[in-house]
């Protein structure tokens, strides 16, 4: 498995160009089972998520065509199966994407029963709920998840819980339904946006979006002639490399970004003590040499301060200037980065769902472990401004989110290398 080794001390300027959201092109190649005809779809970000996507559409038959500039041609009419199999969706929770699209245009799918990850248990009741409440036959059996239904009916849905993926699969598997369906409760997050927009491009009538109500009226088919879309850049992508400039007292302009997708974490980077300016597409952040102060935050779904970016703010936390808070109200154990970054001299105490840090001078390096996605990411923010070599290991984890991260961080001026197994 690759490592990542990062010297610490570099202060981080320059500019970098964000990528496509990760969590906007996995929901969006899904949907792209829903259309009689090829999509187009652009700015799909570099990521291991994505090749594992294509992957398990590919394997239904799908064709997909890349161009080096990692736009995707796909054309889902040539699809032979309905599976989403074992082997690849426990590298990937989020193929349960594809269920809501297969019940809903092809009336069958079984999905491997998605397991939990490092951060929870990560349940799928309330996608299965909404979809037994349009009508779908729900078995699970050997592990997989069969549903079937002649075809889906509208409904009224309140869901129990903000679930961003939830809200998604019951979105897609509505556009095709008899009827129109109301989603109450719905995740607002800009991911979810943006599929809804890619939907109504291929036809789709979707209404409320942006707001915890949406009502989506049925429609017998979708695909729209000569349909390109391109993907929303990645607003956690953005956070974390503003809170790598943040932390080590640096000046970075991020651009091909959407500042208007980050206002609650550009809030909490203001109250750190950093200069923030904007423009419609741009990002710049200026810490004039200055140390980071602490800052708590209470993670929450959108536009309250994101859950992804709650392991970032711990690892800035810990080299600021005083004591702060931190709160995780979503999953029930995302503070694995904590241990790692407490070996490398960190004084984070956790007591329930709240990690409360007390800003040291500085880190020293040591060999981490990185065990999730943002949790690898925040430790080799912490590489950045420890003493010595830090060493992260599994980085497969920041492979999955993260497009290029070590020439994007040197570009910006760190010291850090991959190093191959
Ligand atoms: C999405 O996960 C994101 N993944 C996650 O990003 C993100 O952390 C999360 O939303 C919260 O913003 C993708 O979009 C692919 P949820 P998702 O359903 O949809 C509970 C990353 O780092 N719940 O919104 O799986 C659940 O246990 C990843 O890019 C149920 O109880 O999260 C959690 O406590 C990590 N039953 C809460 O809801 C359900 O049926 C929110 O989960 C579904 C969810």
């Amino acid at each position: 498995m690759d490592k990542l080794i990062i010297t610490g001390g570099e202060k981080l300027s320059g500019e970098l160009r964000i990528s496509g959201a990760k969590n906007s092109a996995l929901p969006i190649l899904a949907a792209t089972l829903l259309s009689k005809i090829p999509v187009s779809i652009g700015n799909i970000p570099h990521l291991h998520d994505i090749t594992t996507t294509m992957e398990l559409l590919g394997r239904m038959g799908v064709q997909l065509v890349v161009d080096e500039k990692m736009n995707v041609e796909v054309d889902a009419s040539t699809i032979k199966n309905f599976e989403a199999p074992y082997e690849l969706v426990r590298t990937m929770r989020a193929s349960i994407l594809v269920l809501g699209p297969l019940v809903a245009h092809y009336g069958t799918a079984h999905v491997s029963f998605p397991g939990g990850c490092a951060i929870g248990t990560r349940p799928v009741d309330l996608h299965l709920d909404g979809l037994i409440k349009m009508g779908a036959e729900i078995k699970i059996e050997g592990g997989y998840i069969h549903a079937k239904a002649d075809r889906l009916k509208g409904a009224r849905l309140v869901l129990e819980k903000i679930t961003v993926t939830g809200t998604e699969n019951l979105m897609m598997a509505a556009t095709l339904a008899e009827g129109t369906t109301i989603i109450e409760n719905a995740a607002k997050e800009p991911e979810v946006s943006d599929l809804a927009y890619f939907l109504n491009k291929m036809g789709a009538k979707i209404s409320g979006i942006g707001t915890d109500i949406l009502e989506i009226e049925g429609v017998d088919q979708l695909g729209t002639e000569n349909l390109h879309f391109d993907i929303l850049p990645d607003r956690i992508e953005t956070g974390t490399y503003l809170v790598a400039a943040a932390m080590t007292g640096g000046q970075i302009t991020v651009k091909n970004t959407r500042p208007n997708t980050l206002d609650a974490v550009l809030e909490k980077l203001k109250e750190a003590g950093a200069e923030i300016t904007t423009g419609e597409d741009w990002i710049k952040l200026d810490m004039k040499d200055k140390k980071p102060h602490s800052v708590s935050v209470r993670t929450a779904p959108y536009p309250a301060f994101p859950t992804d970016m709650q392991a970032q703010f711990t690892a800035m936390n810990s080299i600021a200037d005083g004591v702060s808070v931190i709160t995780e109200t979503v999953f029930e154990n995302r503070f694995m980065h904590v241990q790692e970054m407490q070996r490398m001299g960190a004084d984070i105490t956790l007591e329930s769902n709240n990690a409360i840090c007390r800003g040291v001078n500085n880190l020293t390096a040591a060999p981490v472990m990185a065990t999730d996605l943002r949790a690898s990411a925040s430790l080799v923010l912490a590489g950045l401004v420890a003493k010595g070599d830090t060493l992260v290991d599994r980085i497969y984890h920041i492979d999955r989110g993260y497009d290029h991260i070590e020439e994007k961080l040197a570009q910006l001026g760190a010291t850090i290398r991959r190093v191959p197994n």
